[in-house]
């Protein structure tokens, strides 16, 4: 069956930057369904050949891996269509229905609208879908996909959600997490389900705390209007920190279908303990980099964090006890994202000379990027006299083990959204619980001042007080920038 993918905010930056280069990799490495055509739709007025003109110049610049490749484009480029129009606009809404009936002929098309465009147009781009009748599926599936942010608290999501169910069915709506289309982030789930080795360890009996790092070395960058509003929370931890750590935490399913998949990821949530607006201001810390005060759109005096750490306590019979420390900050030592799974010490030990020595206990240290992998460390006995031991690993690294380059994360989700495979998107009650873990950060830090001592300089990990408050916890962050190249 043919496919058409309608995006909506056709001339905005995520258009140009991640879903057209994503499309035209999936053409060139012959993975695009055949048949696919796409249709934008947004205000700016061109015709086919300008928005094909310039998306060729754009794809060129972030399409990653391969040299750009004309060939490639040219037979890509024939099936981008366009179509000037505002959303809130019946008649150009109407005017895109029909181009996309005309386009599409008689023939059954599953359609994919992707909502690419900013959050208040989500709600009536819906309305006017369903108005006209968009998302009946007589002639062949209709599905939306839902870019972040979904709401700005829990409210705002569930609102959001009720309104998207007026007119699409749950099974009809992906609300995109580009986290879970990393290869690496999937790997996790292969890693723990595929595998015997890891689950015995897996639990709070070896596992002393588990640390999520999504460090930026950028800074907000021209999006301060929208970053000042939001913050690190709301733009990091309610979507992509927490869908790390539910992999993470989650048990297996029953079978490697989406909603079996959705299920086990929601009940992480609802094991996670609730904590009260005044419990809050001590499972976590936060800061904000100098400097962010002179970024335009950012207000004179704000409070934004671009930093935050948070505690997170998972009461179940594998987690009890083993605090998940989620991290993220723009403008820190270096980008780096990493799950690091630090075990117990032993219970003895038996090769120090005086007193107990502190020895560095074992880490698994999973890497999502830049480069992506895995790293077991362990101690090792050094060569020659005695028993002097360091700390050593093993490693296992993508870019080593597999030739080519790793697909961009939006490659394989745009990929299942046309062909209906829903597991690695997030859920309505999903989205809902990760805002309810997050509001209270959200509410508890918006409510106090930021001290200077909360600022930290450009290329830390975070503010001082984010050591300070870990090592009252008795752990020290993994600080360490990608140990995979
Ligand atoms: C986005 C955030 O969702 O994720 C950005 O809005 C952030 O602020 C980005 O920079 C990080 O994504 P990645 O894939 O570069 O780690």
């Amino acid at each position: 069956m043919p496919h058409t993918i309608v995006i909506f905010g056709a001339s905005g930056d995520l258009t140009s930057r991640k879903l057209v280069p994503a499309l035209y990799n999936l053409k060139r490495a012959g993975s695009l369904p055949a048949d696919t055509r796409v249709v934008g739709y947004s205000r700016t007025p061109m015709t086919d050949q300008q928005w094909r003109a310039s998306l060729r110049e754009t794809t060129a610049k972030h399409a990653e891996g391969e040299p750009f490749n004309a060939a490639a484009w040219d037979a890509f480029a024939s099936s981008i269509h366009y179509q000037p129009g505002d959303i809130g606009d019946a008649a150009e809404m109407a005017g895109l229905k029909a181009r996309l009936e005309q386009l599409e002929g008689s023939a059954a098309a599953t359609r994919v609208y992707y909502l690419a465009t900013a959050p208040q147009f989500y709600a009536p781009a819906v309305s006017a879908l369903g108005d006209l009748g968009m998302a009946e599926e007589s002639a062949g599936p209709r599905r939306i996909v839902v870019e972040k942010p979904f709401g700005t608290d829990l409210v705002t999501a569930q609102a959001l959600n009720e309104h998207l169910h007026t007119v699409f069915k749950e099974s009809q709506i992906y609300r995109i997490d580009h986290y879970l289309g990393k290869e690496s982030v999937q790997n996790i789930i292969a890693l723990r389900f595929a595998n015997t080795i890891f689950e015995p360890i897996w639990n709070r009996r070896y596992i002393d705390h588990v640390q999520i790092t999504v460090a930026e070395e950028v800074p907000v960058g021209r999006r301060g209007n929208y970053y000042d509003t939001a913050g690190v929370l709301r733009d990091m931890f309610q979507n992509h920190l927490l869908q790390l750590l539910m992999v993470t935490a989650m048990e297996a399913p029953v079978r490697f279908r989406a909603n079996a998949v959705r299920n086990e990821k929601v009940i992480v949530l609802e094991a996670i303990r609730p904590l009260e607006v005044a419990e809050v201001a001590a499972a976590g810390t936060r800061g904000q980099y100098r400097g962010y005060l002179a970024e335009p759109g950012v207000a004179p005096a704000s409070r934004t964090a671009t930093f935050g750490a948070i505690r997170l306590e998972i009461d179940n019979w594998r987690w009890q006890g083993v605090p998940f420390y989620l991290r993220s900050g723009k403008c820190m030592s270096c980008r780096t994202t990493q799950i690091v799974i630090a075990f117990r010490e032993p219970p003895l030990e038996l090769f120090a000379d005086g007193p107990r020595a502190h020895r560095e206990a074992n880490r698994l240290v999973i890497q999502i990027q830049p480069a992506e992998g895995i790293q077991m460390h362990f101690h090792t006995k050094v060569p020659g006299g005695g028993m002097r031991l360091r700390l050593t690993d093993l490693e296992f690294s993508y870019s080593r083990e597999f030739e080519g380059r790793l697909p961009e994360a939006y490659e394989p989700l745009l990929l299942d959204v046309m062909l209906g495979e829903a597991s690695l998107f997030a859920r309505a009650d999903e989205v809902e619980k990760s805002w309810e873990i997050i509001d209270p950060f959200v509410k508890s830090w918006a409510a106090t001042d930021m001290p200077a001592s909360d600022i930290y300089e450009a290329g830390h990990w975070g503010p001082a007080t984010s050591d300070a408050w870990i090592a009252a916890q008795g752990r020290t962050w993994f600080d360490t920038c990608p140990v995979l190249k």
